[in-house]
């Protein structure tokens, strides 16, 4: 087993050599930090750079951030999905600005009274802004952790995650906690990686117990499966000459405040006689004088707990249809759309 002593220097060594030379780790601004760390929640790095170099170039403090308007938010957090992150994201520049005076907070307790902030993201800012003693436990900590001293506590459990945060706070360097968390995360992202990992030249193989077990791909342990909801959207796409019409998703669902074409979801695949059949399309053209396209475009279209079997359909309207809000084609892409309806538009 590895000295706890020595871990912290072993693995940060590693980092120094093999570290990315990333922008948020070249500041210590907390709220450029606290950015980066919301956009880098179940987001890849590679990803997460263009949305924080567009978050930073047209917000560069919490100030404006807290002044914009949440649509325009939505709009620069396009594609990057979580949209409840984006939002908070906004309440909590908001909160900030109202009772920090504008001033990014650097007590942990405050941090974590921020929307959007649990123990991660205020341990994070805490630390890498602040060099406070405060451990980060994500993804790649887990899985760092959870092989090298082969822990099998279910990592969505409560008392596997308690066991993870107290280990990691003991192992934690407290004299230098900004550049300790950054190497753990580093070692799991780039190194102790979840398949194939190359373990033969592993700083720690003579320490890791999952290896010395030849268990690595056990490790980390989880007691649920994620499961996944299949779901059937039928877009209607109506022509009114130049216009179509969209709606904005005001339910507690997937993609809220985000627009699309109107909507009916079924529980089954539809095709175009069950879909006029259906009690919303009777619902929403109450006379017979729509002209509906028999093909459709389809796509499936992935999240981490849906799958989403998607048509769009054309449909030729001429009345009015009030619950909606008319536009012209041309301008849809000004409205935050999901990925789902970008794809579509793309293709
Ligand atoms: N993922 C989450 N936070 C990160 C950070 N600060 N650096 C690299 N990857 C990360």
């Amino acid at each position: 087993m590895v000295k706890m002593k020595l871990f912290s220097k072993k693995i940060c060594d590693w980092y120094q050599l093999n570290k990315r030379d990333l922008p948020w780790r070249n500041v210590n601004d907390p709220y450029k930090i606290w950015l980066s760390e919301i956009i880098l929640q179940q987001t890849r790095v590679n990803q997460g750079l263009e949305y924080y170099h567009k978050f930073v170039e047209h917000y560069p403090t919490v100030e404006m951030l807290a002044k914009a308007n949440e649509e325009q938010i939505l709009k620069l957090w396009q594609g990057l999905g979580y949209y409840s992150r984006a939002r908070n994201l906004h309440k909590a520049a908001k909160q900030v600005v109202a009772e920090h005076k504008g001033k990014f907070p650097s007590e942990y307790n405050d941090l974590i009274k921020l929307k959007g902030v649990g123990v991660y993201t205020a341990s994070a800012i805490a630390s890498f802004a602040y060099n406070k003693a405060y451990a980060v436990v994500d993804g790649n900590v887990y899985r760092v952790l959870s092989r090298i001293f082969a822990i099998d506590a279910p990592i969505d459990s409560l008392e596997g995650k308690k066991y993870f945060q107290e280990l990691a706070s003991q192992l934690l360097n407290k004299s230098d906690s900004s550049t300790h968390n950054q190497a753990m995360m580093e070692f799991g992202a780039m190194y102790c990686i979840p398949s194939n990992p190359n373990c033969s030249n592993c700083i720690f193989q003579n320490d890791c117990m999952a290896l010395l077990k030849n268990k690595v791909s056990d490790f980390p342990v989880k007691s649920k499966k994620t499961k996944q909801a299949i779901r059937y959207f039928n877009y209607l796409v109506i022509h009114q000459k130049n216009n179509t019409f969209i709606e904005k998703r005001i339910e507690k669902d997937i993609w809220h405040n985000l627009y699309q074409f109107p909507l009916i979801e079924s529980d089954t695949l539809l095709d175009s006689k069950k879909l006029i059949k259906h009690k919303r399309w009777k619902s929403i053209f109450k006379k017979d004088d729509f002209d509906l396209n028999k093909e459709y475009t389809e796509m499936k279209h992935l999240l981490t707990h849906q799958i989403i079997y998607a048509r769009f359909w054309n449909v030729k309207y001429e009345e009015v249809l009030t619950q909606y809000l008319l536009i012209k084609r041309l301008e849809m892409n000004n409205y935050p759309l999901p990925r789902l309806i970008e794809r579509f538009l793309e293709a």
